[in-house]
């Protein structure tokens, strides 16, 4: 389409330690969302490196970085993304099925992470 390339991040250099709590801010149209998608393996960034847990992310492929989202990641997302044709107890089981947990590893593991929300 020819569109202008458009600069989201520029000169990042951000190390987080585990156990550390990191809030980004900046105003709108400072890259965020953009570094906050690659800090999450939903992104890679066209240039520069990006080292999680001493792995080098760049040079993964799709299903590398779904298994590395998978197991390393919790997303909260402000209107949630469940899937609606779930109920809550199926949205939190699918991820583990993903995992290739079996059926009487991922049960308790799915009452617990619901019991600890549901009052
Ligand atoms: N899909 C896209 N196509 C083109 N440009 C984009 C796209 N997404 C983001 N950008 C541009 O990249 C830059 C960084 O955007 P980003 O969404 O990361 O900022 P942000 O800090 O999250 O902003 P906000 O506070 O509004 O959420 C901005 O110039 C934005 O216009
Ligand atoms: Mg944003």
């Amino acid at each position: 389409m020819g569109g202008e390339t458009i600069r989201a991040l520029d000169d990042i250099s951000l190390e987080i330690e585990h156990g550390e709590f990191v809030a980004i801010m900046g105003p709108s149209g400072s890259g965020k969302s953009t570094l906050m998608n690659i800090i999450g393996c939903l992104d890679i960034a066209d240039h520069g490196d990006y080292v999680l847990d001493g792995k080098a992310i760049n040079q993964l492929r799709d299903a590398q970085l779904a298994e590395i989202r998978n197991r390393k990641f919790g997303f909260v997302l402000q209107n949630f993304n469940l899937l609606p044709r779930l109920n809550a107890y199926e949205n939190v089981k699918l991820p583990l099925i993903y995992r290739g947990m079996s059926r009487k590893e991922r049960e308790p593991l799915v009452r617990q992470a619901l019991e600890a929300v549901v009052w």
